[in-house]
């Protein structure tokens, strides 16, 4: 409860500010914003332009313009113009499939003064380029209050092509912290084939970490696959015994066939297949197989 003194001006323009809150918000917010005019006005009496003087003073954007236009109030600098048209952007992936799903939870009254100020900060983040859906999940991180922003997560997790609820229980059997990410991403890679974006923002909600930490993990190791792989993977080992024994040939002559051909499969290098006695050892599909096995295999699969 806070202590605010309110005049009865003061009290009618708050409520109408707060019923230009989404409704499943209300309840959090509203201590929230009690809590910051209290800071502001000190004790003294709490009056209509006082709590205007709060929205345009102490909010942030994007929610200072919302709620000022809800209140009915001008934008700062002269007349009330209406909502700027949303500049355009290019956008990569689903990063505009995002914006509009993240748009949705903001109410009608609101939407378009959303939309303009959500579309300048992702353009910030694009400095010139193209807008990617790691744009749009920072501002979702950084912006977004809950409980919509754990919706909007939840929201972009689904809008692939993985069942999540198989991340979901992979997370589940794999209870702790920071500890329990590579044995959860190995998990994922085993179920997928490879980590896709949608199970690292499950994780990232579930784990509480950012998804700049389940990047970096999944980068540094060199097991973990960010891509969906083609229908065939064929691991070359560029271990020092597959070098010495030919192995750097069958590589250049795996990468001359997929040059015009990479659909048909994905070619990865290890260091190290841990069968150096059938050395060049090349693993198709799983199958560790000698150099003339593999030459039989990778015509068949490559023509
Ligand atoms: S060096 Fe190639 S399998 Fe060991």
């Amino acid at each position: 409860m806070s202590d605010i003194k309110w005049l009865p001006d003061g009290q009618k323009m708050f409520d109408k500010l707060m019923s230009a809150v989404p409704e499943a918000m209300r309840d959090a917010i509203r201590p929230k914003l009690e809590q910051m005019l209290a800071g502001k006005v000190a004790g003294q009496p709490v009056s209509a332009d006082l709590v205007k003087k709060f929205v345009s003073e102490d909010l942030p954007e994007p929610q200072r313009s919302a709620l000022m236009a809800a209140i009915g109030m001008k934008p700062a600098g002269g007349a009330a113009k209406p909502a700027a048209p949303a500049a355009t952007a290019t956008w990569q992936g689903k990063a505009q499939d995002m914006f509009e799903r993240m748009l949705k939870e903001v109410p009608d009254m609101m939407r378009e003064v959303f939309r303009g100020k959500l579309m300048q900060i992702a353009l910030q983040k694009a400095a010139g380029g193209a807008v990617t859906e790691d744009h749009i999940l920072s501002i979702v991180k950084e912006i977004v209050p809950d409980p919509f922003r754990t919706t909007i997560l939840k929201a972009f997790a689904t809008m692939g092509d993985i069942d999540v609820t198989k991340v979901e229980e992979i997370i589940e059997k794999n209870p702790g912290g920071q500890e329990t990410l590579i044995t959860i991403m190995h998990a994922v890679q085993d179920m997928f084939g490879y980590v896709p974006r949608q199970a690292l923002i499950i994780i990232s909600q579930k784990k509480n970490v950012f998804m700049s930490t389940l990047y970096r993990l999944a980068t540094s190791y060199a097991a973990f696959r960010l891509d969906k792989p083609a229908a065939n993977v064929i691991t070359v080992c560029n271990g020092t015994c597959c070098q010495v024994k030919g192995g750097g040939k069958i590589v250049k002559a795996i990468e001359a066939k997929l040059a015009g051909n990479g659909a048909k499969a994905t070619l990865e290098k290890v260091r190290c297949l841990g069968c150096c006695d059938v050395s060049p050892a090349v693993m198709i599909n799983g199958e560790v197989l000698g150099a003339a096995a593999a030459q039989a295999k990778l015509a068949e699969i490559l023509g």
